[in-house]
């Protein structure tokens, strides 16, 4: 714990129009003395990639950027990136060309293990916002420095080529949101090399200053952590493991596991070195009182399962107290155990945020380790090493207060929604998180039943897929989504098969046949966790194995040319079908194809975790196990001409424009098949 923690206290970017610069530069994620024996260029820190966003410079992450509820925001994004050569110095990550990704130069036909040289393409999502889908960032809407763009690029007509400018209505609730990019293909790349910021969405109970009614703690103790893992080479750069023996000197995550259809992509990145808000294991000066933390799990792929322990003696450090979730606050607040043998521990999958309050008070002059022993990848990898992944960062409590503390504590167990005019009304229960059961008068229009699985090579995963079916271009046709823009043209709606009404209440019912436990991450919306339920996926595969034939595609051959590879029999459906179409609504089997996995639940269900039971956009989905949402098709930010009437470029339409995407947020599998686009309808 050398450098303290980079926080973007009294820097936050709140004005309601922005820009955002994806540029590359230079910082010290280690230690200073790292990079002071490195030659130039390396000595001047590690190069990345990140957003400089408002009148800040680029950092690691973007600066934070606060929105208030009701008050739209507008973002012009621009890629000042530079052009990848062969001679490319940093970061320097192979793009992969073999696996189906934005490529702008359109190389589909040519040797795809060519080093790539054209404009890197990028895009950002504003991951858990409801907005318009011409401006959700979604995997197709990049667009590169030098003007190229994916197909359902969409912006304002008559903005430079390099630049999309997205508008945000902002009429959910308050919550903690980020922003990272998103392109098709390149994601793990580009967030790994650091395109990430919080998006501090506020209202008036949760305002961020220090007389908010709730009494949360504001200003200095109010602080944004974005804990990421990364790995680095002898001089100081960032490392992603792609096979190359020179590249991965380490071997950390070994060569990809099966080289003739992939030789760059690995099924998971998990680094030996953690990052939070961009300084590899920082320490934090905290006084003796109660701070809030916004968590985010910023990863590709590692999960968290977070203990504070006491520094010296190991013993169990104060308790964790959540007070939000990915979506909202929660009606109250959850302590979660500080003591690692407790089975009440945060439990962070990638993109997963925590709104933690925590209360240093009488604790004068002791230090706090946060600790990690979530195995990698999770539940059923290995154990991290508590000399590095095993620890996040340390809190070094002061003796001396510089105001009194008088925020709210949660261990008076007191309501944070509800019950007063000085709190949000209490949540609109979809579900009811005690008896892991619908809530009353929620009465779903269409169960779904949507598979998870893995489609095995000789070596390990060629690729994961959600709902067994490859990602697809959108939907078909030209759209104008943005009144005075240029027309978008879109692509047939090949095999697309989740379509939701507006209006209509849905349950998700995600079949994990996988060995590991994905984050399922929704656009658009947010939902609630019903319930987890065993099920037999031995006895499922045996009765369904005719479903999953094993097959031959072309692929990319270890000579670099495109070829037949043959698929073993198991979990695949050959190319990119067939469909699974949903024909009928259906009223407790199995829609469209997919085999139901009811004659093999087991035991009874498993209601959500305390902290779970709010407003999620991501929630993780376990192995062996069915996981059940249940999600309202009717974004609040529908009405938002009605908060601000005047102020809007359009009312938001979710019909409209491109559509949204939902995928495994473990970055290496979602680049990997692991997406599917979805359209809502009227
Ligand atoms: Cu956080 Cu589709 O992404
Ligand atoms: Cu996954």
């Amino acid at each position: 714990f050398v450098d303290p923690v980079l926080t973007f206290v009294g820097q936050r970017q709140s004005s309601q129009s922005l820009t955002a610069s994806i540029q590359e530069f230079q910082q010290k994620v280690l230690p200073a003395q790292v990079y002071a024996s490195l030659p130039a260029p390396f000595n001047g820190g590690t190069f990345l990639w990140g957003y400089a966003i408002g009148n800040r410079p680029p950092s690691y992450p973007g600066c934070t950027i606060e929105a208030g509820r009701g008050y739209p925001m507008t973002i012009l994004y621009s890629n000042n990136l530079p052009v990848s050569t062969s001679s490319q110095v940093a970061p320097r990550l192979t793009v992969d060309q073999t696996i189906h990704w934005a490529d702008p130069l359109n190389q589909m036909n040519m040797m795809m293990t060519d080093p790539y040289k054209g404009y890197y393409p990028t895009v950002t999502h504003l991951h858990g916002a409801e907005v318009p889908s011409a401006f959700d960032g979604g995997p197709e809407q990049w667009f590169t420095r030098n003007g190229l763009r994916g197909q359902a690029y969409a912006t304002y007509a008559s903005t430079p080529p390099n630049t999309a400018i997205y508008w945000y209505p902002n009429t959910q609730e308050a919550t903690t949101l980020w922003m990272h990019d998103h392109a098709l293909g390149m994601t793990r790349l580009n967030v790994f090399s650091g395109l990430a910021a919080f998006y501090l969405l506020r209202d008036q109970y949760d305002s961020g200053q220090s007389n908010n009614p709730l009494g949360l703690p504001a200003g200095a103790q109010e602080i944004e952590l974005m804990i990421q893992d990364r790995q680095f080479d002898t001089q100081g750069q960032l490392l992603f493991p792609d096979g190359t023996p020179t590249v991965n000197p380490t071997g950390l995550n070994g060569p990809p596991p099966n080289p003739q259809a992939h030789p760059y992509w690995i099924p998971e990145f998990f680094g030996d070195t953690i990052v939070v808000n961009g300084k590899s294991w920082p320490y934090l000066n905290v006084e003796p009182r109660r701070y809030r933390f916004r968590l985010l799990n910023g990863s590709n792929a590692r999960f968290y399962r977070l203990h504070m322990v006491d520094s010296t003696q190991g013993t169990p450090g104060p308790a964790l107290w959540q007070i939000g979730t990915d979506g909202s606050l929660l009606d109250s607040p959850v302590q979660l155990s500080s003591d690692p043998l407790s089975s009440n521990s945060l439990l962070l999958a990638p993109a997963e945020r925590a709104d933690l309050i925590i209360d240093f008070s009488g604790l004068n002059g002791r230090n706090f380790t946060l600790t990690n022993d979530a195995p990698a990848p999770y539940p059923d990898g290995n154990d991290p090493d508590p000399a590095t992944t095993g620890k996040i960062m340390q809190f070094r409590v002061g003796t001396s207060l510089s105001s009194p503390d008088n925020t709210y504590n949660p261990a008076s167990g007191a309501a944070l929604r509800g019950s007063s005019r000085n709190q949000p009304p209490a949540l609109v229960r979809l579900a009811n998180p005690q008896q892991g059961n619908l809530a009353s008068g929620v009465t779903p229009s269409l169960t779904r039943q949507l598979i998870l699985v893995e489609n095995e090579g000789l070596g390990g995963p060629l690729e994961v897929l959600v709902n067994n079916t490859k990602w697809t271009g959108l939907r078909e046709g030209t759209q104008t989504p943005i009144p005075g823009s240029q027309p978008i043209a879109l692509p047939k709606p090949e095999y697309l098969t989740e379509i939701p009404r507006t209006g209509s209440t849905e349950v998700w019912e995600i079949i994990n046949l996988t060995e590991d436990a994905h984050p399922i991450h929704i656009h658009l919306i947010q939902f609630q966790l019903i319930n987890r339920q065993q099920f037999d996926k031995d006895a499922y595969f045996a009765a369904y194995s005719s479903l999953f034939p094993g097959g031959t595609y072309t692929g990319v051959m270890p000579d670099g040319t495109l070829g037949p590879m043959t698929y073993p029999p198991g979990v695949y459906i050959p190319g990119y079908g067939p469909p699974r179409t949903y024909t009928t609504p259906n009223s407790g089997g199995a829609i469209g194809g997919n085999p139901d996995v009811k004659p093999y639940l087991q035991g009874s269900i498993i209601p959500p975790d305390p902290n779970e039971a709010g407003w999620k956009d991501t929630i993780k989905i376990y192995p062996n196990q069915v996981s059940r949402l249940v999600m309202r098709w009717a974004p609040t930010a529908l009405a938002v001409s009605a908060v601000h009437p005047g102020e809007n470029h359009y009312v938001f339409d979710p019909t409209i424009g491109p559509g949204y995407v939902w995928h495994c947020h473990i970055l290496d599998h979602e680049d990997n098949e692991m997406m599917r686009p979805y359209i809502p309808v009227r």
